[in-house]
């Protein structure tokens, strides 16, 4: 992962802890509406995280019951269940939403988390689209077997060994050409999304408007979305969540990169259009009763990419809309992830964005908590300004009460979430309102979690993956060394 120049190392400072009491009367512990029907019970919140549990055909497995039955135990006042794919198309060990036959598997999942929250925490699912990404290719394959050979191509070959014959050339001998060039020469011949496509994988955009499934993406996604949330309502959970954050279709829409000239691209007018007009068909289709909230990005972290401006901006329009929550990321964007291995899909958290979105130990003056909190404030600044009360969740390096406390006292965010911590223990909220503070183990902020999403791996904690495995009935991950679930 892309690390700030400065590298100063941040230590886990010791932390004041309350007692049950001075929990009881904290903001943090005080109940919260979302919308018209739903309340928490504590603005504490697990977001969104993929632990790679789903199965090839992305169903629930047992193991992923467990890691949610395990948070549920903390009794945040809210999980969001991970980015869930809402199409019915293979997507790998993803959990999926895009077909009744998931809804039964789904209604286990919602009655796991209640039964073991005791009915405290309220579930949430995040609703994902994703457009298509390879792995990267191993050159020989990319110059013999991807690349369509142009008269571009022969151009430029032309051109840069000055061989007119190379104009009339069969794709044979194009092809030959390219795989005897040097790197200098394919930069010369190649357009930029092909070397981008031999170097990082294949990875479509919002804007390949020649393609027709995403010219028609504003057409089909709407009615996609909706009856995603629509089953997710019958499966029992108590809201949704709008995936317009990261590196993914909607989040795209949103960025300044969208330069598509169909009215859902250029200004931030037209970006927004297709996330509103998602909003309204799954408002329409769950009814106005129902919780329907989004997360997205305060700012993007990439070059010509959105800023906490922009973010502000969609923030008061999403209210405006009639959201019931929103909830803020940062980063995790593809234009800026580090290449990958051959064989490997790019990740999008592996740049400067990504470093944003999941802050390490590693870190510049400012340090890894809390280190958005400001940007995320300003947009709920921009919302209140607005007169919406729409609530906003805050994320990114919160691990204390102190620390979370202070942002709700500022008026800085209305929730605050917490991925990584929540996965060092997942009791810790729980802890923090019993005045078991001192027995909280804490997130190191090294990143071994995001490490193992990255290969796609069962994502599991550090601090407790290989204690007690000889626990009688352990769910263990594949490779067989390591506990699934944080030890009680
Ligand atoms: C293993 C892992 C998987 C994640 N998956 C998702 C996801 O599915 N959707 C999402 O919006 N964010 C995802 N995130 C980002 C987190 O929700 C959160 O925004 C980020 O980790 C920063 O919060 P933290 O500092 O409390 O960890 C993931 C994070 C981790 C560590
Ligand atoms: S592995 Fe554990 S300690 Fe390390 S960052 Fe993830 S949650 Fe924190």
């Amino acid at each position: 992962m892309w690390k700030p120049s400065e590298r100063i190392k941040h230590r886990i400072e010791d932390t004041f802890w309350p007692t049950p009491s001075e929990a009881e009367q904290s903001l943090l512990f005080s109940p919260i509406k979302m919308g018209k029907t739903l309340s928490l019970e504590q603005r504490t919140w697990v977001p969104a995280m993929v632990p790679w549990r789903a199965t090839e055909a992305g169903e629930i497995t047992p193991e992923l019951l467990a890691w949610y039955g395990r948070f549920a135990q903390g009794r945040p006042g809210a999980i969001v269940v991970e980015a869930t794919g809402i199409r019915d198309i293979p997507s790998g060990p993803l959990l999926r939403i895009g077909h009744s036959r998931f809804l039964k598997g789904l209604e286990q999942l919602v009655a796991t988390i209640h039964e073991q929250s005791n009915g405290h925490t309220r579930v949430l699912i995040q609703l994902i689209d994703f457009l298509r990404i390879r792995r990267r290719p191993g050159r020989e394959k990319f110059l013999n077997q991807f690349l369509k050979v142009t008269s571009a191509h022969r151009q430029n070959l032309a051109r840069c060994l000055s061989d007119d014959s190379l104009l009339e050339a069969t794709e044979n001998v194009v092809r030959t050409h390219l795989l005897a060039a040097e790197s200098t020469l394919l930069d010369e011949v190649l357009s930029r999304r092909e070397l981008e496509s031999l170097r990082f994988g294949l990875r479509e955009r919002v804007t390949d408007m020649e393609q027709e499934h995403i010219r028609n993406l504003p057409q089909v996604l709407p009615e996609l979305f909706a009856q995603a949330a629509v089953r997710a309502q019958s499966a029992g959970f108590d809201g949704v969540e709008l995936h317009y954050a990261h590196a993914y279709t909607m989040a795209s829409f949103l960025s300044r990169h969208n330069t598509r000239d169909d009215a859902y691209g250029g200004s931030r007018e037209q970006r927004v259009r297709l996330p509103l007009e998602v909003y309204s068909a799954v408002r329409n289709a769950v009814g106005s009763d129902y919780c329907v909230g989004a997360r997205y990005l305060c700012d993007e972290i990439i070059e010509g990419g959105n800023d906490v401006d922009d973010a502000t901006w969609f923030g008061v329009e999403f209210a405006r809309a009639g959201m019931d929550y929103l909830s803020l990321s940062t980063g995790g964007k593809f234009e800026d992830a580090k290449q990958p291995k051959v064989g490997w899909a790019a990740y999008p958290y592996t740049g400067q964005s990504g470093y944003e979105c999941m802050p390490t130990v590693i870190s510049d003056a400012v340090g890894p908590f809390g280190r958005q909190i400001p940007k995320q404030a300003r947009i709920r600044a921009a919302i209140r300004g607005a007169e919406f009360d729409t609530p906003i969740v805050v994320a990114g390096g919160i691990h204390s009460f102190e620390q979370a406390e202070s942002i709700l006292q500022c008026g800085h965010g209305d929730i605050v979430a917490a991925a990584r911590q929540s996965i060092a223990d997942p009791d810790w909220f729980r802890k923090v309102q019993l005045g078991q503070g001192q027995s909280i183990r804490r997130c190191l902020f090294t990143n071994y979690c995001e490490a193992l999403d990255q290969k796609h791996k069962q994502v599991t904690g550090q601090l407790w993956d290989k204690e007690s495995l000889d626990e009688p009935g352990l769910l263990m991950s594949t490779d067989g060394k390591r506990r699934l679930t944080a030890p009680k």
